[in-house]
């Protein structure tokens, strides 16, 4: 007889999605096209491996400080300066195991049991589990397409309480690959400082951005300093997301917070990675350049084949690597469409749903995979939607 563990109870908020299912029907057929990754298809440039493989040899295999160590702060510091006018000193950082560990922390730094955060829906998966596994209590910002998937400033408004903390915000987004416009965020940043709310604004796609679109940090608005914690990750813009690294970037007395309880479970963001980390900020910038250009002729490729399937649409992205095309037409759920798709098609999407509850009606194809697969895949979508006439 199998021994019973009694899991805590906490184990039972995290969701029991069922894309799980799909990626394990998905994992069991040949021939799968993905667009489903969240991550880079490319390698960590060269220069930053080298680099890392040369600290190993010297022997920096040791723990650093809980905080992160002082040379990559450092860089940090004059990247935020530079890239997005955000002046902070280094104890105004620290540095995680990705920038969603940073997220992790900044929650339970500030939230109590019973304490809300406003999280965007659509957005990132892991928001709502995270706050819900500390009792936090998660309340959707609906972004509809119909507004561009921007936050309604008065829908913001009539979501707060006396118990709302934190306000997530994303931009460029996941899964919609939209960007935040300047007059947006300063809706916001007024928001925020009338309630005291606290700002998570998650920048993890900050370098992958198209056409004439501009990243804006909101923690470099007038007055913004005390009410922004800024979180960038290495993942995306250096194709390093198994390395572990990223940040945030804060008020001083949260980071220190922060910084307590990464003490006591990761103790420290990989040692190695962390001085990856400073190769990657301080060498040439070609490499995001390089993956930002194929990454936007992807996207002009997959937003042409959408406009002609019949049945799907889409809005343009303007950042990360993701499209979120609009299936209502089909008049199936997202969960049906996206398995009709691996039956049929061989190509795997993510729901929409998987993203919160108003991205029902939506899939998520993820660009960060080879122009000629993309091709391949839409090709296959087509024909299935043409077939099966749905
Ligand atoms: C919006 C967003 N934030 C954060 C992360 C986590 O990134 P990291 O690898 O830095 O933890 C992801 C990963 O997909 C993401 O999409």
């Amino acid at each position: 007889m199998t021994k019973e563990y009694e899991i805590s109870e906490r184990y039972f908020y995290l969701p029991d999605s069922e894309f799980t299912e799909i990626m394990r029907m998905a994992g069991e057929k040949k021939d799968i096209i993905s667009l489903g990754p969240g991550e880079p298809d490319f390698t960590t440039p060269k220069h930053i491996i080298d680099f890392a493989k040369k600290k190993l040899d010297e022997g920096y295999t040791h723990y650093s400080p809980p905080v992160g160590r002082s040379e990559t702060r450092e860089a940090i510091v004059k990247k935020l300066k530079k890239d997005n006018k955000i002046k902070v000193d280094p104890e105004e950082i620290i540095v995680t195991c990705g920038s969603q560990e940073a997220l992790f922390l900044g929650i339970l730094a500030l939230v109590d049991p019973g304490e809300k955060v406003l999280v965007p829906d659509p957005s990132f998966l892991a928001y709502i589990p995270m706050v819900e596994t500390i009792t936090g209590v998660p309340v959707s910002v609906p972004l509809l397409e119909k507004n561009g998937f921007e936050f309604d400033p008065d829908k913001v408004r009539q979501l707060i309480d006396k118990r709302t903390r934190i306000l997530l915000i994303n931009t460029p987004g996941n899964p919609t690959g939209r960007i935040l416009k300047k007059k947006t965020l300063e809706e916001l940043a007024d928001i925020a400082v009338e309630h005291d709310l606290v700002i998570f604004s998650d920048e993890a796609y900050e370098k992958f951005v198209y056409e004439k679109n501009k990243h804006i940090s909101i923690g470099s608005l007038n007055g913004m300093k005390d009410y922004v914690i800024t979180f960038h990750s290495f993942s995306k813009t250096y194709a390093m997301p198994g390395w572990r690294v990223g940040y945030a970037a804060g008020p001083k007395d949260i980071i220190k917070s922060m910084t307590r309880i990464h003490m006591y479970s990761a103790l420290c963001a990989p040692t190695i990675s962390q001085l990856a980390a400073i190769e990657a900020l301080n060498g040439s910038q070609k490499c995001v350049e390089d993956m930002r250009r194929e990454y936007d002729r992807r996207r002009k490729l997959i937003v042409k084949r959408i406009k002609e399937i019949p049945k799907m649409s889409c809005l343009e992205p303007e950042g990360a690597f993701y499209v979120f095309p609009n299936i209502k037409a089909m008049k199936m759920k997202s969960t049906e469409v996206v398995r009709l798709f691996l039956k049929e098609a061989r190509v795997l999407t993510v729901p929409g749903t998987e993203f919160g509850r108003y991205g029902e009606g939506y899939i998520r194809m993820s660009y960060a995979t080879s122009y000629e697969k993309i091709e391949e895949a839409m090709d296959r979508i087509e024909n299935t939607i043409r077939k099966c006439k749905v």
